[in-house]
């Protein structure tokens, strides 16, 4: 059956997130050698943001643009969902004037809603249970750097958040032994782990030197996430001791690389030296948004494949 949404990494297959990551590689490489795929032309995409954003909207926007079609800038605060309008409502709408939907919002419930009421495949662009867009820009950036991915350890250190439940999945999905070190309390969801333990190699632990132990992949995220402002200052102190550092890099493979979805807060989740020492990956992961999510979008949106 095609893919009809993205809404999380576990509606997809090993195969469908392999495909999508192939198709990313292509569109990046033909992007660099100056071959355009406008497989979308007179094809429109509605960007609903309920919480701000650099990379997901302007990777979405150009990718459209790449694609021969068009992106429209959807905040919350000028829609009348921002004033209370139904979701059904909105999703019903929308279907008559867009041909997709990318959404950054809070609720998971709310983008599934989008997609069950809507006509059109719609794109989770973050919500506070998870980051799949951003997690397939990062498995393809791992498998730019070091070949392959079954059998590469992933290590995630700090919240048991979005991007902890997307890199979950999506490594588990892979073939990747995927270990995370997070505070008590602030493990990922419990359902994604026991599927992880259940199909995978997975580790939770608030031991960040065991986490690390031998690992290709060190990433990291924000303490507070976007919602969670309030929480800072708190949150510090919680998570203090889970920083990717030298320390931390000295107990993983000594090739390994280091990742961060952004924006980073330095000397917070990484400390300065790590970052910059590991700039080229992380701003190649930055832009790999594009491509991977070009490739989302071909798979969603084309009448045909490249
Ligand atoms: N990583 C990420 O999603 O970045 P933005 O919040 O800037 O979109
Ligand atoms: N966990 C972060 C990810 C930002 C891309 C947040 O939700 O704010």
């Amino acid at each position: 059956m095609p893919l009809k949404h993205l809404l999380k990494l576990a509606d997809l297959s090993t195969e469908e997130i392999l495909s999508i990551l192939d198709t990313a590689d292509q569109l990046k490489s033909d992007k660099k050698k100056g071959i355009a795929h406008p497989i979308l032309k007179g094809k429109t995409l509605g960007m609903i943001f309920r919480k701000s954003s650099t990379r997901t909207r302007v990777s979405f926007e150009v990718g459209m643009y790449d694609l021969g079609g068009a992106a429209l800038f959807l905040s919350s605060q000028d829609l009348q969902i921002g004033r209370g309008e139904p979701v059904q409502d909105t999703a019903r709408v929308l279907s008559r004037y867009l041909d997709g939907i990318m959404i950054r919002t809070f609720d998971q419930e709310e983008v599934e809603a989008l997609a069950e009421c809507g006509s059109i495949p719609v794109i989770n662009g973050l919500t506070d249970y998870c980051h799949p867009c951003q997690v397939l820009a990062d498995l393809m950036t791992i498998r730019e750097f070091k070949g392959s991915l079954p059998g590469k350890k992933l290590c995630y250190i700090g919240d048991g958040n979005n991007m902890a439940n997307s890199l979950i999945v999506g490594g588990i999905k892979t073939g990747m032994k995927v270990a995370v070190a997070c505070p008590p309390d602030y493990e990922p969801d419990q359902e994604l782990m026991q599927w992880a333990s259940a199909n995978g190699d997975f580790l939770c632990t608030p031991d960040v030197a065991q986490a690390a132990e031998g690992a290709d992949v060190l990433y990291t995220d924000v303490w507070a996430s976007m919602g969670q402002e309030g929480e800072a200052e708190e949150r510090k102190k919680i998570f203090k001791s889970y920083q990717i550092n030298d320390a931390v890099l000295a107990k993983a493979a000594d090739d390994a690389m280091v990742l961060h979805c952004l924006p980073a807060h330095r000397e917070e989740e990484i400390t300065a030296k790590v970052f910059e020492a590991h700039a080229k990956e992380i701003f190649e992961e930055a832009e790999n948004r594009l491509h991977a999510q070009k490739a989302v979008l071909v798979k969603l949106m084309a009448d045909q494949s490249l």
